[in-house]
């Protein structure tokens, strides 16, 4: 079956609601950014490479009616729908790719008709879309050399096709081994609070015929320790230029356990995730999200006192130090790192 994440359709966003699965695979069609906005916070849509679409896409909503036709007016519309959609979920870096991306498009073409520049910033943000599968599929490429044939995966969240447009970062190296004919087992962690492993990757990775189990979080280290883990393959959010990456929450945990089992443990993103701007991990916000996503179960089942204190970042960063190699749509990027990923980050095509 194929799977599309978000796509552009009858002049709206269409976007598989991800808080319906793995119990109804629904769609929503959005055509105002208060919507989008709403989709990004509450995680309709997630996952860095789709937040990317959705930001370039949502640009797009935000200056569609401006019914002007001066560039001061439409660049201050533009502007606040930037704001707007950076305000909604801080960590993905792809997010901010995106809207910067159709801000500089918008401005390189500030000389044209204001209907011209509507069109143009429709089309980068449909490149968006394009270019990521495109990506995905080289990451997939890259990465599957690391597998031997009948490995075992451990991964986390959803770095899939619920996370991009229509292939995956991390998932999209187990797709590609399974189409190369390897055997490939997955486990996936069920990925406390929000359960993105168990709703989601599963999911989807069950759609896809692969081989997979899903485990509790806290089983991760048993699995190690009896020799079941070949590889632990996350995604990023955001990459600084050392190589720190931020994931998941839980990330981090897996990461220190490969270090100990001598497991690799390896990052799969785009080069829109990387963030070359800051230098290292400590610079990356992390989300910090509601009380409820944890003292509920989906945001339902109370499982712990009225009122409990709660802690509830979103993303973990893993030093770089634990990361035995950042799979790209460039190539595969192995330490040192600050000075392999801008060089490898340079390079056109996958290697
Ligand atoms: O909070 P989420 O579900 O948006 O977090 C997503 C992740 O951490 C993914 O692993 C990451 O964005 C990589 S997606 C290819």
């Amino acid at each position: 079956m194929y799977i599309r994440t978000i796509d552009w359709k009858n002049n709206k966003i269409r976007l598989i609601d991800q808080t319906k699965l793995p119990r109804k695979l629904a769609y929503l069609d959005i055509d105002n950014l208060k919507n989008l906005w709403q989709a990004i916070k509450i995680m309709q849509v997630r996952g860095a490479p789709a937040l990317g679409a959705a930001a370039g896409l949502g640009m797009y909503l935000g200056i569609k009616d401006y019914p002007g036709s001066d560039w001061s007016g439409f660049s201050r519309r533009l502007n606040k729908a930037a704001g707007y959609i950076a305000s909604s979920r801080p960590t993905a870096r792809n997010l901010f790719w995106g809207i910067e991306r159709i801000c500089r498009i918008a401005e390189n073409n500030k000389k044209q008709l204001i209907p011209k520049i509507k069109k143009i910033i429709l089309s980068e943000a449909k490149k968006i879309m394009r270019e990521d599968m495109v990506s995905c599929r080289k990451i997939g490429a890259c990465g599957a050399k690391l597998l031997k044939d009948s490995s075992t995966v451990l991964t986390i969240c959803n770095a899939g096709i619920l996370a991009t447009i229509d292939y995956g970062t991390a998932l999209g190296v187990i797709y590609r081994a399974k189409e190369e004919g390897k055997k490939i087992k997955v486990f996936s962690c069920e990925t406390r609070p929000l359960l993105q492993g168990a709703r989601l990757s599963v999911w989807e990775l069950h759609q896809k015929g692969v081989d997979v189990t899903m485990i509790a979080d806290n089983t991760a280290a048993w699995l190690m320790r009896n020799g079941e883990i070949d590889a632990v393959i996350a995604g990023a959010d955001r990459i600084a230029a050392n190589g720190d990456s931020a994931n998941k929450i839980g990330t981090l945990n897996l990461a220190i356990l490969c270090k100990y089992h001598k497991i690799p443990f390896y990052i799969a993103a785009p080069k829109s995730t990387f963030d070359l701007k800051i230098k290292n991990g400590h610079s990356i916000e992390i989300e910090m999200r509601k009380a409820e996503e944890v003292s509920k179960i989906l945001l339902k089942k109370d499982i712990a006192p009225f009122g409990v204190k709660v802690l509830n970042p979103a993303f973990d960063v893993t030093p770089h130090q634990l990361i035995s190699a950042l799979i790209t749509d460039r190539g595969v990027i192995r330490r040192p790192y600050f000075k392999n990923i801008r060089k490898i980050l340079e390079r056109e095509k996958c290697v």
